[in-house]
């Protein structure tokens, strides 16, 4: 048993986290920072993401300060290039022709993939599966972003919020927690490796509906949540109204950026706008509420681990997922280390 899992626990290194989103990989090279190494990330000619760790071989600049020529890269410092593979293929100091050493060459992540419209590394082979999301591949859903957000946390602590069910009328009141039921129904998590789905199915009020203002349904009505982990740290919650229609999905991919700070890319796919980008932009900002008021919290844990010995906590019936979780990635460290 593993005592507590941090943001840099090497362990992580054997799974895949977010780097960054899809559109920010150009041709221009960018350095963006996970399990406190950073990367440079740029997107060749053709398309194809090239993620690098972000310092030169030569006198170890960051290479993102350089340029792309092609499916090249520059260094900022002393010119030399490198290609696709990371192999030099020009030192300008040497002239043409001259024999290029060995080792001027650039090492990478173990695993580089995109994924719904963010890219994903693993710093070593992974032992974990790439996170996806169904509605992200389904035309019937239309997504919205919420800004890239930075916070003082731990991921594994921002995993557990997002799959607690008990904290919503507590910490949610401003928003949406006011008239949620304190009591979490009873439901069953099935794990499959390092995944898990829970659902549970409830009634609640639905004031949005305009179908209760015209008598076509009642406000009490039914309602689908389906939690979706993959560890390390992807989370989906989807929402399904099965009285009034529609299916609200939630993703969340956090990136431990330090010991002190994770990275959280949030996004929203709804079959049940329209594709009113003006109701998206709403649904965005209520949840980006929804998320202050979680990190308000989150941020001032004064120890940032999640423990993975499970008899450090108190648990109940209420907090299956969050065992679960617990559970997953004290294997996923023991596999690492074996
Ligand atoms: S540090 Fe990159 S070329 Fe010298
Ligand atoms: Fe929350």
């Amino acid at each position: 048993m593993s005592d507590a899992l941090r943001n840099l626990s090497p362990e992580l290194r054997r799974a895949w986290h977010p780097l960054c989103r899809s559109d920010e990989a150009t041709s221009s090279p960018r350095s963006f920072r996970v399990l406190g190494e950073n990367f440079v990330v740029y997107r060749s000619p053709n398309g194809e993401v090239r993620v690098f760790f972000d310092r030169c071989p030569h006198r170890l600049a960051p290479l993102s300060l350089g340029s792309c020529e092609g499916d090249n890269l520059r260094c900022v410092y002393h010119g030399w290039v490198f290609d696709a593979n990371g192999v030099c293929i020009e030192i300008p100091a040497l002239g043409d022709g001259a024999t290029l050493p060995a080792r001027a060459r650039l090492d990478g992540p173990s695993g580089v993939i995109e994924s719904h419209s963010m890219i994903f590394v693993a710093p070593e082979q992974p032992l974990t599966p790439v996170p996806s999301i169904a509605a992200a591949y389904d035309p019937n859903f239309q997504r919205g972003d919420l800004p890239v957000l930075v916070t003082r946390g731990n991921a594994g602590l921002l995993a557990d919020n997002f799959l607690d069910m008990a904290h919503f009328p507590f910490v949610h009141v401003g928003t949406f927690g006011a008239g949620e039921a304190r009591e979490v129904p009873n439901y069953a998590v099935t794990r499959d490796g390092y995944t898990f789905a829970a659902a549970y199915e409830h009634e609640f009020a639905n004031r949005e509906d305009p179908g209760v203002e015209a008598g076509l349904r009642p406000l009490l009505q039914r309602r689908r949540l389906t939690y979706r982990y993959t560890a390390p740290f992807h989370l989906e919650l989807a929402i399904e109204f099965l009285d009034a229609g529609g299916t609200n999905v939630i993703g969340f991919f956090l990136a431990p950026v330090d010991d002190e700070h994770v990275r959280i890319y949030s996004s929203l796919w709804r079959d049940d706008l329209d594709g009113s980008t003006e109701r998206m932009k709403e649904a965005v900002d209520f949840e980006l509420a929804v998320v202050d008021e979680d990190l308000a919290l989150q941020s001032r844990f004064e120890n940032l681990e999640l423990p993975l010995d499970i008899t450090r906590e108190v648990h109940t019936r209420a907090d299956k997922t969050t065992v679960e979780l617990r559970r997953i990635l004290n294997d996923l460290v023991q596999a690492a280390r074996n």
